[in-house]
């Protein structure tokens, strides 16, 4: 099979073709023939070392963590997958180095989960990292749900960071699907566009106009939860516009690593900050966000591409490296490896 494989981290130049066997899925492991590979942030973060340039946990690294294909081998002691199966992945490579870069990988069951009806393979690559990492910031408040289904969210007031980012877009996806009101921030016009086609009520562009005005004035209630990828510049928005109880869910540190809190202010309001992080997350709030990613997936809630909010960048397999480099120069909506 055709393989992209890694040996030493760095720049996307370090991402090699190769071909490697097709290897029989271990227990409790299935194979999937991926028919598309999905690329996130951190899949390039990975590649070139994490920030420190650490070295890679194997010799030889497939990258990308999300995928979709068919099952096509079962390991010993897998029941509730069948060969042929359409299914999108995830947590592919995650302490394993069998990412979705390739024809066909080996991974455990419980990260694979089935595409319901005509759901196509663009939107099942599309969905592990940024719709998983969108439905736990979504279930973490004091007073709000802990799982998603229509009507969940009814009656709250959901504020989401960044509409145009790949996370953002599932946010406002799965928010939208779960009955909230949806606000949103985005940098310029045509960010705005996609927020608005990925369904955001309102949504607020934060360079033109001052943010939290704009938002107290669709949300003069104001907001139940925040779904933010840049805390540190948003720290003062965040606290200007949620009501008391509020929580604010942090998936990155998009902007800046580190903020300071003003703990009179943060008291007032019994303010609560969720960090949030897909690989240490545990077992429950994986098996929670793939069953109710899949009841919005037979509700054909979570559509991709440009009329949905979420363009598609498609590169083939032997160009993985320009699609890494695309998403590490912020390619707005979803970077996407067609690998059948
Ligand atoms: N913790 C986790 O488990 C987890 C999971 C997934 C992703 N992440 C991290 O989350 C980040 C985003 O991932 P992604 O795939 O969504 O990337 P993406 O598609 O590139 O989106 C990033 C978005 O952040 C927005 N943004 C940056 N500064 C902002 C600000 N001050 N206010 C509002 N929006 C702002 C940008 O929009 P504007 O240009 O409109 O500002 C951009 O659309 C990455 O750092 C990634 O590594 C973490």
């Amino acid at each position: 099979m055709k393989s992209v494989v890694y040996s030493r981290t760095g720049d996307p130049s370090v991402l090699r073709l190769v071909d490697r066997d097709v290897t029989e899925p271990g227990p409790g492991e299935v194979r999937v023939r991926v028919v598309v590979s999905g690329v996130n942030p951190t899949d390039w973060k990975s590649r070139l070392g994490s920030g420190d340039g650490a070295a890679p946990p194997f010799p030889e690294v497939t990258p990308n963590q999300d995928g979709a294909g068919v099952v096509d081998a079962l390991g010993d002691g897998v029941v509730d997958l069948a060969v042929g199966d359409r299914v999108w992945v995830y947590l592919a490579g995650h302490q394993r180095p069998t990412g979705t870069a390739q024809e066909y990988t080996n991974l455990p069951a419980g990260r694979v989960g089935r595409l319901p009806g005509g759901t196509s393979f663009d939107i099942g690559a599309s969905l592990g990292v940024p719709a998983m990492t969108a439905h736990r910031a979504l279930t973490v408040s004091e007073d709000g749900p802990q799982r998603l289904h229509p009507g969940a969210l009814a009656g709250e007031v959901v504020l989401v960071a960044g509409g145009a980012g790949a996370v953002g877009h599932a946010a406002i996806q799965l928010a939208r699907w779960a009955g909230a009101t949806v606000l949103t921030t985005v940098s310029s016009a045509a960010k705005a566009a996609l927020a608005t086609a990925a369904g955001a009520h309102h949504v607020i562009s934060y360079r033109d106009q001052d943010a939290a005005t704009a938002i107290k004035k669709v949300a003069p209630e104001g907001v139940d939860l925040v779904v933010e990828v840049a805390a540190a510049v948003n720290a003062q928005l965040n606290l200007d516009v949620v009501k008391p109880r509020a929580s604010v869910a942090i998936y990155a540190n998009d902007g800046g690593a580190e903020f300071t809190l003003d703990v009179r202010q943060n008291m007032m309001k019994n303010l609560r900050y969720q960090f949030v992080l897909l690989y240490t997350v545990g077992d429950a709030a994986l098996r929670a966000a793939v069953d109710d990613i899949t009841l919005a997936l037979v509700d054909d809630a979570l559509p991709v591409a440009e009329d949905a909010g979420l363009p598609l960048h498609r590169f083939p397999l032997a160009k993985t490296a320009d699609a890494h480099q695309a998403v590490q120069d912020g390619a707005v909506g979803k970077v996407v490896i067609d690998v059948l």
